[in-house]
């Protein structure tokens, strides 16, 4: 594994192997075992969009590593005024370590991989978001105890979330279903992955997906960069919600998880959020575990 572009570059080995040393990093950390494993290395971190979580975990990660990290805004860069991405990735390649980009389109994450010659780290596209979805099968196998015959239900757009949902939990062996409108389903690229699987379903109906789930996933309506669509999309939206009906047709004791930022009362309600906000910010705590297993796996190789 040289970047983390995509879950559906990863083996399934590759995506058990950095759980169980998120698992082990997390343990080390709950009890002050050192873990300097990339002192002085230096992440570059590139964020075209808002973050709290992904921006404060990663720089903290290397933090705790012995590494540390570097805020680059495209605004100061200049990539916004201009300069190519592989002139960029081919300058950083020579100060840095690794790169970890948040940006819209998933070809400017590929580009990077392409003319840099450093582990470069996708921390969210329109397309996909791998650091968030390590983190949550981290939390499921946590809380759940292992993936074998479990069932995923993802409520909303067929997005970033939903794309890296699918692969991610097919390929640890969980079952997924999709509900979302019918305007906003998953691109052809996940489809086409997900066809092999006999325990993918998408549908438009959120009571028949959430049938029977132990987990049930939400995220936004309108996500960063569609912010001039969020009436439109509310209209579109409406009734893909996590709310008590969708629970009671869920297994006994599913858990709920959510990325955040969340809105209350459109995609989940603030009752079902809060009677499982235990699980929903254990899930935003392992993005820091996660992710330091990431960087470890990428800026140190194999440990
Ligand atoms: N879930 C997530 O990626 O959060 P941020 O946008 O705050 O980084
Ligand atoms: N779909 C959301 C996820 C935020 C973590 C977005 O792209 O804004």
């Amino acid at each position: 594994m040289k970047h983390l572009l995509k879950l559906l570059d990863l083996s399934d080995k590759e995506i058990l192997d950095i759980l169980n040393l998120a698992d082990q990093l997390k343990y080390e950390k709950k009890n002050n075992i050192d873990h300097q494993y990339l002192k002085g290395k230096t992440l570059g971190m590139i964020f075209q969009k808002s973050s709290t979580r992904t921006r404060v975990s990663f720089e903290v990660g290397m933090y705790q590593l012995g590494g540390s990290a570097l805020f680059l805004s495209p605004r100061d860069l200049q990539i916004g005024r201009g300069e190519p991405i592989e002139d960029t990735a081919r300058v950083l390649s020579r100060y840095l370590d690794g790169i970890m980009i948040r940006t819209f389109e998933q070809k400017e994450v590929e580009d990077l991989a392409q003319y840099g010659s450093i582990p470069i780290i996708n921390g969210l596209t329109d397309f996909a978001h791998p650091c968030q979805v390590l983190a949550d099968l981290m939390t499921i196998r946590e809380i759940k105890g292992g993936f074998k015959g479990l069932k995923l239900c993802f409520i909303g757009d067929g997005n970033n979330m939903a794309n890296s949902l699918i692969v991610g939990c097919l390929k640890v062996g969980m079952k997924v279903s999709i509900a979302c409108p019918e305007a906003y389903c998953v691109c052809d690229e996940i489809l086409e992955f997900a066809k092999d699987y006999p325990g993918f379903e998408m549908t438009t109906d959120v009571l028949k997906a959430a049938q029977g789930a132990d987990v049930i996933y939400t995220d936004v309506w309108a996500s960063m960069g569609q912010e001039s669509e969020a009436l439109e999309r509310m209209k579109h939206f409406k009734g893909y919600q996590v709310n008590d009906e969708v629970m009671a047709v869920a297994n006994k004791g599913a858990m709920v998880l959510h990325c955040l930022p969340a809105h209350r009362e459109e995609e989940i309600t603030a009752k079902v959020f809060e009677e499982h906000a235990s699980e929903i910010f254990e899930e935003a705590e392992n993005r820091l575990h996660a992710q330091k297993a990431v960087l470890v796996k990428l800026l140190k190789g194999e440990k």
